[in-house]
């Protein structure tokens, strides 16, 4: 029995009780059969949860690409590895082919390394969906230099907290990006960030939308010339197993977003088995995911987890509205797409444009549907498995995050009988046990809890970078010697879980994580504002919105309160980023809030879920008084 590929229920089942028995011959065996190494390891695993420290594959030697690129070669260099699809329909879609990729990732690693950079260095990647985007971070895997790549979507101040924190050497941009009927102006966004960043010695530019842009002498440098120059044969730096591949940010409970770090063999072997067995992918599929290379999604679901398969990965740089609301049926049925994977907020937005432009199309070609970032609604999940999968593509409702690397709990398809809203089951190697408040493990199933991983698996994040402590604090203190996710799940009858959402301060609007913390960071940063709370509430297309409440100083003057939300959501997107806008701003006279001084969120999210009939326990509250005056403020936004 091979263990890589699980083909039917039965064979899940005792490939997953051989996976939790013996985890070490489990994965070694997986990573013997499948994968290409320099040196063998000594040990499979050693981990240690107190401290924590987990390492894999320890005293293996190996480098990502040549298991991505290098291997396929023989047998697949003329298969598309990556296939390019424009923003703009009328441009042609690329097709690169495994042969061609392996030319343009040794080009690029011979820039980085003539531009100076050597293993260990990190590299900031703020690319859209473009190819050097995938290209530039295999490039840096070649040569072992750490990528960190800021979706470019995020603000220059985002941007240069992210390259300060990681002390990047370099930045890799282009001079703009299409977005729609919209361009962005990305190398003035790198400009202004640098103002902040003395780390950075060298910006390299890919030209993409052509646009009139400023390069700073001595540091700025197109790309294609370079490129040109280069030789597109390399040797892969040998890397050991544990050592760093990528770091990649997510947002905390804390105005800091923390970098976590993949290390390169076990998120290697994880993203490769859990793409094969997530997406059941053959040897002719076309597979597409449509999230964003800058989340972690694209990291192991566009880049690593299909190339070390040897597939072909779709990479479209547009959106789901332009030209229409049929864009993505569109490609579907150009490139015939088997495996699709998005966003519920996608679904739901699509949803809402009914199916006259999803009928235009051929669809017959989809075989898996997938969904990730957020629960997916009994709504959207029937109307994507009627209207796109036509109810013959079962749909893998897939719950993982940045932190784990990789898929943890998804039906496989054609495996697991799915059910709506439900993640269905643990992946082999993955050990998922919920607890209740109090930290007692709830055994036996129609539980609900807080979602916990017992053991370790290969693609977990081993750290935040510069940040050990932080990392035990946020994942490993919560509950005994378990790595602990910050959502809620409940466990049904037959076993299958429900992610029910956060249980922290992250609320994910349209599928994007976001800290309250530092959006209320930069509320506060507003000269008008005194102190602000923000919390979620429930949103029909983007799953959660933001609700603010606002304190603002007293003048002794009136000011024009829709200005002023204006003004907050300005400092928002200069701050963080269109994405963090607040949906609605309640301006009110204080907030409630504990003895000790902390605001009592429970509340406020409450009073922003309309639903105030029993607001819990009050009596610690400082100023009971307060609560009464926001439900009477908050009616005026219903
Ligand atoms: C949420 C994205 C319900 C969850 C890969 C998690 C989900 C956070 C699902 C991580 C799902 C992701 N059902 N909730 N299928 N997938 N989530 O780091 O709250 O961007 O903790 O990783 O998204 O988001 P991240």
């Amino acid at each position: 029995m091979s263990n890589y590929h699980i083909k039917h229920l039965e064979e899940y089942f005792q490939v997953y009780r051989k996976s939790v028995r013996e985890p070490e011959n489990f994965w070694e065996e997986i990573a013997e059969e499948h994968f290409i190494w320099r040196k063998k390891w000594d040990k499979v695993l050693s981990w240690d949860f107190t401290k924590p420290e987990v390492k894999w594959f320890e005293g293996a030697q190996l480098n990502i690409t040549e298991n991505c690129i290098d291997r396929h070669l023989a047998t697949r260099g003329d298969k598309t590895a990556i296939l390019f699809e424009p923003n703009n329909p009328d441009e042609p879609a690329e097709h690169i082919t495994y042969k061609q990729l392996y030319e343009r990732v040794n080009k690029f690693a011979n820039v980085l390394k003539a531009q100076g950079i050597k293993k260990g260095d990190r590299v900031c990647i703020y690319v859209p969906m473009i190819p050097e985007l995938a290209v530039s971070m295999l490039a840096c895997a070649r040569i072992g230099a750490i990528h960190s790549v800021v979706f470019a979507g995020f603000s220059a101040k985002a941007l240069s907290t992210r390259i300060n924190d990681a002390e990047c050497k370099m930045v890799i941009t282009s001079d703009g990006s299409y977005r729609g009927a919209k361009t962005i102006d990305l190398k003035g966004i790198v400009d202004d960030a640098l103002e902040n960043c003395s780390c950075v010695e060298t910006v390299l530019v890919a030209k993409r939308i052509n646009s009139d842009i400023t390069m700073k002498e001595g540091r700025d440098k197109w790309l294609q010339p370079l490129l040109d120059k280069a030789s597109p044969k390399g040797k892969a730096e040998v890397m050991n197993a544990e050592d760093p591949l990528f770091i990649l940010y997510t947002s905390g409970s804390t105005g800091m977003p923390k970098g976590m770090v993949h290390t390169t063999a076990g998120y290697m072997v994880y993203t490769a088995f859990s793409f094969k067995n997530a997406f059941q992918y053959r040897e002719k599929d076309v597979y597409w995911c449509t999230a964003d290379i800058g989340w972690i999604t694209g990291h192991s679901y566009i880049v690593y987890g299909p190339l070390a398969n040897g597939a072909t990965t779709v990479m479209f740089e547009g959106v789901p509205s332009y030209p229409d609301f049929g864009r993505f049926w569109q490609i579907v049925e150009k490139h015939k797409v088997n495996q699709f994977y998005t966003a519920p907020t996608a679904i739901r937005a699509l949803a809402k444009q009914g199916v006259e432009l999803v009928e235009k199309h051929d669809l017959s070609s989809l075989k898996v549907l997938g969904s990730v970032g957020e629960p997916i609604n009994e709504e959207a999940w029937h109307w994507y498995n009627d209207n796109i999968g036509k109810r013959n593509a079962p749909i893998i409702d897939s719950w993982w995050q940045t932190e784990t690397g990789g898929i943890m709990i998804s039906p496989i398809p054609y495996v697991t009988p799915t059910k709506p809203t439900y993640a269905t089951l643990p992946f082999p190697g993955i050990q998922p046990c919920l607890r209740d408040e109090e930290g007692k493990e709830l055994k036996g199933n129609q539980v609900s809890g807080r979602l916990c991983i017992k053991f370790p698996w290969p693609s977990m994040a081993r750290t935040i970078w510069g940040n050990h402590q932080r990392y035990k604090e946020t994942y490993f203190s919560a509950f005994d010697e378990m790595y602990f996710t910050g959502d809620g799940a409940l466990r049904d009858e037959v076993g299958y879980y429900r992610i029910t959402g956060r249980v922290d301060d992250v609320i994910i609007v349209s599928g994007h994580n976001l800290g309250t913390a530092p959006i209320e960071d930069a509320v506060n940063e507003h000269p008008a504002v005194v102190e602000s709370a923000i919390v979620g509430f429930p949103h029909d297309v983007k799953g959660n919105a933001l609700y603010g409440y606002v304190i603002l100083k007293d003048t002794g003057e009136s000011r024009n309160h829709d200005n002023l939300r204006k003004e907050i959501n300005q400092v928002i997107t200069e701050h963080v980023g269109p994405i963090a806008k607040l949906d609605k701003i309640q301006f009110t006279e204080g907030l409630p809030k504990t003895r000790s001084g902390k605001i009592m969120r429970r509340i406020l999210r409450k009073i922003a879920h309309n639903d105030t009939s029993n607001l819990g326990d009050t009596s610690t509250l400082l100023n009971p008084e307060v609560v009464e005056s926001i439900i009477e403020g908050a009616k005026d936004y219903k």
